[in-house]
């Protein structure tokens, strides 16, 4: 919650009040639909999936804070609106379950992951993952994620141009194989694990090349994979059944801390285990869901970092005296995720009809909540576009201001993991690291899948690497 204080120093504000929530019967008639955007479906479609940003600000611009598009199957309205926000993540499951049913990745992971599962099911997964995602759970990691940073850095060229972000991505996998399967460094040659960990680097590769856009766009409403995927998945799930049958056989599974013996170990409140199959989809849906996402964060940080010299040095200054430094290296991550939001964009299906402000729409409508717009109002964040860790000095984000990872029961799993990666990481690049921005124009946003990246996977010069 935003407090007087906060509006006082203008560096983070509040949106006047806007009701929503779900309408009596009959209470749709008064109120006007949100407006449409005047454009062809086909340009709206192909516009909004390689300009995300430049469409919904103009739509936002032209049309008001509340709009309906046309997505690639349906009409969806986008939101932006804290309030309308809160009426979304507080509703109950059965009335506004989550669009990721719908999730492109259903062709990938099965429709009864966490991720794709809605109602029941859904909080099924969600019980039996979360423990292995608490706080304290998570802290046993860090000593594991700081040595998969020294690790990495101590690689770095230092004077030639390189992206970031496959070097964040190589951090983050080591995190997820060490924190989902329990391998830590790297895998020896021959094992299951080392099998694994290839596959998973091959499919992410895969996915970041042209044609997989074309793949996604073959597989919308699907539920199975085609073709290259189809084929791809084979070779993965070979490597992660090897790996479950492995694990399963294991003598010390019962003091093992890693997810995947903690599912193994798992059981519903029926009683039940998890099937092979489950674990498969669980395991996947956590590599996908977790390693691009936080590296990709951690790429932007840099990306405004090397082009916002203020911010740059005050972080250097906290990480290198220590004073301040969790501050300052909070703040950094919390502005960065909301000036440059990885998932731009997550939705809610509404089964009642539903009010937005002074528009309502009827039941079984795709609501969207625009986290970039949410994140750019001008009434929350003056100077929204200008990237300023201080708003965030001695204050915490809103529940419903600052959304990367959602909320509700919806809300992503791994918040609290990627959190500790991004402050971990953030903090020993910023002690160890002299980094300057290869050109000053800042890096453009590519839209891959459901997720906004730096288009150039934030390219940087490292100076100096300080022992
Ligand atoms: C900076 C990194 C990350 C960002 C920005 C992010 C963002 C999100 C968002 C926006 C959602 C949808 C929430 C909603 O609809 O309300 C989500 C869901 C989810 N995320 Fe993350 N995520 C990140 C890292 C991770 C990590 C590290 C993991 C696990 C290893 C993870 C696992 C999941 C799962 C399992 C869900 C589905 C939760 C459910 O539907 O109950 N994410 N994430």
């Amino acid at each position: 919650m935003t407090t007087a204080t906060d509006v006082a120093d203008g560096l983070v504000g509040q949106a006047p009040p806007s009701p929503a929530g779900p309408l009596e019967p009959g209470a749709l008639d008064g109120l006007s639909r949100p407006p449409r955007i005047p454009l062809p479906r086909l340009v709206q479609v192909l516009r909004f999936n390689q300009r995300q940003i430049e469409f919904v600000f103009r739509a936002r611009r032209e049309q008001g804070e509340v709009f309906c598009m046309h997505g690639a199957t349906e009409a969806v309205v986008v939101t932006s609106h804290p309030d309308h926000v809160r009426s979304l993540f507080t509703a109950s499951p059965g009335q506004a379950p989550s669009l990721t049913g719908e999730s492109p990745l259903r062709p990938i992971v099965g429709t009864g992951s966490v991720l794709t599962a809605v109602g029941p099911r859904h909080m099924r997964q969600r019980k039996l993952l979360l423990p292995a995602f608490h706080g304290e759970a998570i802290e046993a990691y860090t000593q594991m994620i700081s040595a998969a940073t020294e690790r990495e850095i101590d690689r770095w060229p230092i004077g030639e141009p390189f992206s970031l972000a496959p070097r964040m991505q190589a951090i983050t996998l080591d995190v997820i194989m060490a924190g989902i399967f329990g391998v830590e460094g790297k895998p020896e040659r021959g094992t299951p694990e080392h099998g694994l960990r290839q596959m998973i680097r091959r499919m992410v590769a895969a996915s970041t090349r042209p044609e997989a856009q074309i793949t996604e766009l073959l597989h919308i409403g699907r539920e199975e994979a085609m073709g290259a995927m189809k084929f791809g998945l084979a070779m993965v799930d070979r490597q992660v059944f090897a790996v479950i049958a492995a694990r399963r056989r294991a003598s010390d599974l019962g003091e093992r801390r890693d997810i995947l013996s903690l599912l193994l170990q798992a059981r519903t409140e029926e009683g039940e285990e998890l099937s092979d199959k489950e674990l498969r989809d669980e395991l996947l849906v956590l590599v996908l869901a977790g390693h691009e996402t936080t590296a990709n964060s951690l790429a932007w940080a840099w990306e405004r970092l090397v082009r916002t010299p203020d911010a740059h040095e005050a972080l250097l200054a906290a990480a290198r005296s220590g004073e301040g430094a969790e501050e300052r290296v909070e703040a950094t991550i919390v502005e960065t995720m909301r000036s440059r939001p990885v998932i731009p964009l997550i939705g809610r299906r509404v089964t009642e009809p539903w009010r937005l402000g002074e528009h309502g729409v009827p039941a079984g409508t795709a609501v969207t909540m625009s986290i970039l717009l949410v994140h750019h109002r001008e009434d929350l964040y003056p100077q929204p576009f200008e990237f300023r860790p201080e708003r965030w000095i001695g204050r915490k984000p809103g529940t419903y201001e600052w959304i990367p990872f959602g909320g509700g029961i919806r809300r992503c799993l791994g918040a609290a993991l990627a959190m500790a990666e991004q402050r971990v990481v953030l903090e020993a690049m910023a002690r160890r690291l002299d980094l300057e921005a290869d050109d000053p124009a800042p890096e453009r946003a590519l839209h891959r899948n459901v997720t906004m990246i730096p288009a150039r996977g934030a390219r940087v010069v490292l100076r100096s690497r300080h022992s």
